[in-house]
C-alpha cells in the first residue's frame, strides 16, 4: 500500500517558491512540504533545484544543502548520520524512511519529501512526538524485576536468551512503522501502533524482567493490542529491516497461551 499521506494539519496552497540551481549541469528537483504556524499561511511545497555533483550522495546532503545554500528556515530533524538516533524519519516519495540513508539516486524522478504521515506537524518536515513518546512511557521500557540482584552480582544471561532480544533491541524509535500503519492512522489514540508494541515485546522477551504477567494485562486490550489487523505495512517500512508485526504475533501468541 501507498504510504503517501499528508500530515493531520494540511489543506495545501499551491504557489510555493522555486529555489533555482543556477549553472548546475545536474540537477535534481526536490518539493519540500513547508509549513509554519507563525506565519498564517496554509502549508504549501517548495520547489528545491540540488546539483547533484556538489552535493552529498544522501537525501539528507540535499535537504542540509538547501538549508545552508537556498533557505535557512528550512526545518528538519537529524543528528547522526548513520541511521542510528532516528531522527530524520520522514517521507520521500511516498514511502516513510531515514533521509540520512536514503540515496538520492535511488528515487526516481523529481523527490517530494513530506513529514512523516498522519502526524501533526510543528513546523516543515518536524511532527509532533508527544503522543508517541507518551505511548512509549506508557509500557515501562525497563526492566521490572521482583527479586533482589544477588549482591555484587549482575543478572545474567545464557546466550540463547540473549539471542532473543535480536530483532528487537535495534529499534531506534523512528516511528517509520507507525505511520505507515492504517490502523494507527485512525486509533492512534488508543492503539499503540507497531513500534510501541515491538518495544512492549522487546521487554517480554527478555529472561531477565520479571513483570511478564502485568505487561500482558496491561496490554491485553481491544484497542492497545488488538488494533493491529496485520495489514505489515510495518515490515516494509522498518528502515533497520525489523518486523514489528513479528513481534505482535509473539505478544498475541503470549496472550492466547496463558488462556489455556
Ligand atoms: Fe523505526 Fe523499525 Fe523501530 Fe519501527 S521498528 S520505530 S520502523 S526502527
Ligand atoms: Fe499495522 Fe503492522 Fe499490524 S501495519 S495493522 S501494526 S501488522
Ligand atoms: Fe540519525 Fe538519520 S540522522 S538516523
Amino acid at each position: 500500500m501507498a504510504e503517501f499521506r499528508l500530515p493531520k494539519n494540511s489543506r495545501i496552497e499551491k504557489n510555493g517558491t522555486i529555489h533555482k540551481a543556477e549553472g548546475a549541469t545536474s540537477v535534481k528537483k526536490f518539493k519540500v512540504y513547508r509549513y509554519n504556524p507563525d506565519s498564517g499561511r496554509n502549508p504549501h511545497f517548495d520547489t528545491f533545484e540540488i546539483d547533484t555533483e556538489a552535493c552529498g550522495p544522501m537525501v539528507l546532503d540535499a535537504l542540509i544543502k538547501m538549508k545552508s545554500e537556498q533557505d535557512s528556515t528550512l526545518t528538519f530533524r537529524r543528528s547522526c548520520r548513520e541511521g542510528i538516533c532516528g531522527s530524520c524519519s520522514m517521507n520521500m516519495n511516498g514511502k516513510n524512511g531515514l533521509a540520512c540513508t536514503t540515496a538520492i539516486e535511488d528515487l526516481k524522478g523529481d523527490i517530494t519529501i513530506t513529514p512523516l504521515p498522519h502526524m501533526e506537524v510543528i513546523k516543515d518536515l518536524v511532527p509532533d512526538f508527544t503522543h508517541f513518546y507518551a505511548q512509549y512511557a506508557s509500557i515501562e521500557p525497563w526492566l521490572k524485576t521482583k527479586t533482589t540482584t544477588p549482591s555484587g552480582k549482575e543478572r545474567l544471561q545464557s546466550p540463547e536468551e540473549r539471542e532473543k532480544l535480536d530483532g528487537l533491541y535495534e529499534c531506534i524509535l523512528c516511528a517509520c512503522c507507525s505511520t505507515s500503519c492504517p490502523s494507527y492512522w485512525w486509533n492512534s489514540d488508543k492503539f499503540l501502533g507497531p513500534a510501541i508494541l515491538l518495544q512492549a515485546y522487546r521487554w517480554l522477551a527478555d529472561s531477565r524482567d520479571e513483570y511478564t504477567g502485568e505487561r500482558l494485562d496491561e496490554l491485553e486490550d481491544p484497542f492497545r493490542l488488538y488494533r493491529c489487523h496485520t495489514i505489515m505495512n510495518c515490515a516494509n517500512a522498518c528502515p533497520k529491516g525489523l518486523s514489528p508485526a513479528r513481534a505482535i504475533a509473539e505478544i498475541k501468541k503470549l496472550e492466547a497461551e496463558r488462556q489455556v
